[in-house]
This record gives structure tokens, sequence and C-alpha cells, in this order.
């Protein structure tokens, strides 16, 4: 059955998922990429005191489990791209070149209406003006058995929490400090809302954590 995930999603220490100021020069916003140490690094970050090769070996097998499973992407427009307000004619395909790693539709929520776009290895970029619920159906309807990724960025993670339509929350905390930026977590009461803790694993750059959302009946009688 399709499950509605959130996988891999960087948190910093003091809870934000990316940095203040995203454009060109910065899409996570300054000092965001360091957010993402655990999925890149191996050789450019010094690990956490005490790691392991197994500690890398788990954020190594996190980043590669990141995208399976999923055959359908949901993402917002700023994750999209460093573009606000309507659409110019300046050719943007988003940050991930001629073949991004998505490799499936990918419905991008925005206000502003654009023809989808349609890129090699399978991804092709379907821009949805209806809202959250719109975009999920559409997901849905093009992942058939396989499972609907919120792919980021923060917002639009939010929206789907607060709605209850996220099943899977899999969040790796990297141990930096943002100070300011997009906050993933504040007003949203994960554990009033049915999610609890199915699994945790310690690499040598994050703390990797996945919640599980039962739902309501579940919640009450376990
Ligand atoms: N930490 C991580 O692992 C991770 C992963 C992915 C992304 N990110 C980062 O997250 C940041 C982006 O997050 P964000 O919170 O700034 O923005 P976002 O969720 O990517 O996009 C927000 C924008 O999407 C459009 N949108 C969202 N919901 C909509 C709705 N219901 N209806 C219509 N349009 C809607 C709006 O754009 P318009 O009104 O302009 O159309 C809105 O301003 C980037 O820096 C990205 O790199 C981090």
């Amino acid at each position: 059955m399709t499950r509605v995930v959130v996988s891999a999603f960087s948190v910093s220490l003091d809870g934000f998922a990316a940095g203040p100021a995203q454009g060109p020069d910065h899409p996570l916003g300054l000092g965001g990429l360091d957010l993402h140490q655990w999925f890149f690094s191996q050789k450019n970050f010094p690990p956490m005191r005490g790691a392991t090769d197994a500690a890398h070996q788990v954020d190594a097998e996190h980043a590669a489990k990141a995208l399976d499973g999923s055959g359908a992407f949901i993402m917002g427009r700023h994750m999209f791209g460093p573009q606000r307000g309507p659409w110019t004619d300046d050719g943007w395909k988003g940050w991930w070149g001629p073949n991004p790693p998505w490799h499936a539709p990918t419905f991008i929520l925005t206000h502003h209406p654009r023809d989808p776009i349609r890129l090699e290895g399978g991804t092709t970029f379907h821009f949805v003006t209806g809202g959250i619920h719109d975009a999920l159906d559409q997901a849905r309807n093009a992942a058939g058995r396989r499972n609907v990724q919120i792919a980021g960025g923060v917002a639009t993670i939010r929206q789907y929490l607060l709605a209850d339509l996220i099943d899977d929350l899999q969040l790796s905390f990297s141990p930096i400090l943002l100070g300011q930026g997009e906050p993933l977590l504040p007003g949203i009461d994960l554990k009033a809302r049915g999610f609890t803790l199915t699994d945790r694993a310690i690499g040598a750059h994050a703390l990797h954590v996945t919640l599980r959302r039962r739902p309501p009946q579940e919640s009450v009688a376990a």
C-alpha cells in the first residue's frame, strides 16, 4: 500500500532544516549545506568523537536508501529553485541538472502555473497550483503501489504534517547549530498526532530517527 513518507530530511540541533537567506549561491540558506554533512560527508567533515566504521556505514546506508521505494515526489517551489513570484523564461529546470535524482514524476507546489518539464531518467516536474491535497492525489496516481515522498522543503513538510497526511517521518539530526532559518517543528505536536519512534541509529555525522504515525484509534487503544 502506498505510504506518504519523508526520508533523510536533515535537521539541525536547534531545529532548522534550512538556513536563512536562501538564494542562488545558497540553496539551503546560509550554513544549510552543513545539515547534509552525514549525507555527503564521509571525508570532508570530522566525524563525531567515538565514531566507528559501523557508524559511518549507518550514514552511508541512510543516504543510499533515501529515495528507495518512492514512485512520486512532492516538493515546494523554494526547494525547486531560487526564483520567487511569477515564472520568467529563464530556462530553469531545477538544481539537479539534466538527469535529476528523482527518476519519477515530481509535483511542485506553487501559486504560479507553469508547463511540465520532462528531463532524462524518468523525472518530470509538474507544477501544481491546487494545493497540498491536489498534489497528493496526483502523486498517488503517479506512484501506483509505491510510496509518495514529500521531499521538502520545510513549509511543504509542515503543511502535510499539520494535515495528518504523513505516515513515516525519517529525520536526520545533524550536530550543528544554525541559529536561524526555517524551523521544522514549532507548533506541531508529533506525539498528539500519533507519531511514535520506530527506529533510531547513530551515524558518524547524524542521529537518524524514524517516526511512524498511527491512526487515532490505534493510538487510543495502545
Ligand atoms: N534539510 C533538508 O533535508 C532539506 C531537504 C529539502 C529541502 N531543504 C531546503 O528547504 C528550503 C525550502 O524550504 P521552504 O520552507 O523555504 O520552502 P518550500 O516548502 O520548498 O516552498 C515553499 C513555496 O512553495 C509554494 N507552496 C508551498 N505550499 C503551497 C501551497 N499549498 N499552494 C501553493 N504553493 C505552495 C510557495 O511558492 P510560490 O507562492 O512562490 O509559488 C511557497 O512559498 C530550501 O533551502 C531547501 O534546500 C532542506
